[in-house]
């Protein structure tokens, strides 16, 4: 029986290729227990990969991040949240959030990006270029990561490029754990401002990009309304880059430290995909985003969850499950790790997953190809880990050739 919060939340990494040990501890311990918030509440960790999955397709476990008693991941943050605020999709429950997925489903099917295929292509060889016709060493951080994610989201948005400078800045502010409540919700409110100004822009004469596409189609279904249309722009945006950008360094660094998994990848490109799928389960880079608010009594894994109750469901714990995952702490890029969860599960599992998939495996096919001699200018454990971040990943990764 649970009594009491034996771990605060969040937890200490000591490697920065594993998660914090507690998970572990609390996974083959007491998995779903309570932990203490930095704001001095308390919230359920569920631990287990078929636990995660059991919250994360229940109805009975809300995704609405603006209600008050949502668990608060970062201090002050719930006092920040504005209820009456028009939520974005991935705050959305039934059902209201199918239709709003449904409308912009239809960007992110497999044969719709497979035509964007080549332009990722250019705009990632483009970017290794002018890695290679820079100083040695470069960072990797920002002449590919954060670049080749971005420009693609901004291209099918049919934002300007130019004005990533801005957004990438307020978006920051949004992601770190250490940004005052205040100025994250400032921060939110300038990117949303942003979004709002350029559809009026478009609503003028439709663009073809998704943008625009939404317009004509929401405003001949009749549901068309510019706030709603800035809040999926918005998510997209921000969604599309960070998590991508760090992967992309994160899987470097990995791949460099294995040599023979990358190995395998150069010798039979058919595997990039499965070693994409092993980095996204190994890494779960963003183990928190999927909170839940318990609105209906359930039981999840012999324990009684009470309505009202916050809950996390900690992905990295449970793609590290030796219940799911054989051997599951070691990087294994031929397992099949097609199951895991860094995606999330159920209603809201990433809507962009099939889009970060094929960027991840254009950008290491690639990367390895032209730059077989690439390895880190530091020592891997000097690099600078987003230890102090919602979303885990690398500032900078210094890079030589
Ligand atoms: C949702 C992870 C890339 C757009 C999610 C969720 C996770 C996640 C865990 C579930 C949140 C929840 O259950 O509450 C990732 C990772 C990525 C990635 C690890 C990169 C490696 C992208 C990209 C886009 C995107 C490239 C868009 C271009 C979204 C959207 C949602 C979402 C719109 C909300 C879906 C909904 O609520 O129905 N993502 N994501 N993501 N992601 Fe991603």
């Amino acid at each position: 029986m649970t009594t009491a919060e034996k771990h605060e939340f969040p937890m200490a990494r000591t490697c920065p290729f594993a998660p914090p040990p507690a998970y572990e501890e609390i996974r083959e311990g007491e998995p779903v227990s309570r932990v203490r918030l930095p704001d001095g509440g308390w919230a359920w960790v569920v631990s287990r990969h078929e636990d995660v999955r059991t919250v994360l397709n229940d109805r009975r476990f809300s995704a609405d991040r603006q209600h008050p008693d949502f668990p608060a991941l970062v201090k002050g943050e719930a006092a920040s949240r504005r209820p009456d605020e028009e939520r974005m999709l991935i705050a959305m429950d039934a059902p209201e959030h199918g239709p709003a997925r449904k409308a912009v489903l239809g960007e992110f099917t497999v044969r719709r990006l497979e035509a964007l295929r080549p332009r990722i292509q250019e705009i990632v060889d483009g970017q290794i270029d002018a890695l290679l016709g820079g100083p040695r060493p470069g960072d990797l951080v920002d002449s590919l990561s954060l670049p080749v994610p971005s420009l693609v989201i901004c291209e099918m948005l049919g934002v300007p490029y130019a004005d990533h400078e801005f957004f990438q800045e307020h978006t920051v502010k949004v992601i770190k754990q250490s940004t005052p409540p205040e100025e994250r919700w400032a921060a939110m409110v300038a990117i949303q401002g942003y979004m709002a100004d350029l559809i009026a822009e478009k609503e003028k004469n439709p663009p073809d990009d998704l943008l625009g596409r939404q317009i004509v189609k929401l405003r001949a279904d009749g549901t068309y309304r510019r706030t709603a249309l800035a809040g999926m722009g918005l998510l997209l945006l921000v969604a599309g880059h960070e998590t991508t950008a760090n992967m992309i360094s994160l899987s470097t660094v990995a791949f460099l430290r294995n040599p023979e998994q990358l190995a395998m990848i150069k010798a039979d490109p058919g595997k990039t995909l499965n070693a994409v799928e092993e980095m996204l389960r190994y890494f779960t880079i963003i183990d928190v985003a999927t909170a839940r608010l318990c609105v209906e009594d359930m039981e999840v894994g012999g324990q009684l969850i009470r309505a009202g109750e916050g809950v996390l469901t900690l992905g990295y714990s449970a793609n590290r499950d030796p219940r799911a995952f054989e051997n599951p702490d070691e990087l294994d890029i031929e397992r099949g790790a097609r199951h895991h969860v860094a995606f999330g599960f159920g209603p809201h599992q990433c809507l962009g997953q099939n889009l970060a998939r094929m960027e991840l495996q254009i950008v290491f096919d690639t990367l390895f190809g032209r730059v077989p001699t690439l390895e880190p200018a530091m020592d891997v454990d000097e690099l600078p880990f987003k230890d102090d971040a919602n979303i885990y990943g690398l500032y900078q990764l210094p890079v030589t050739w």
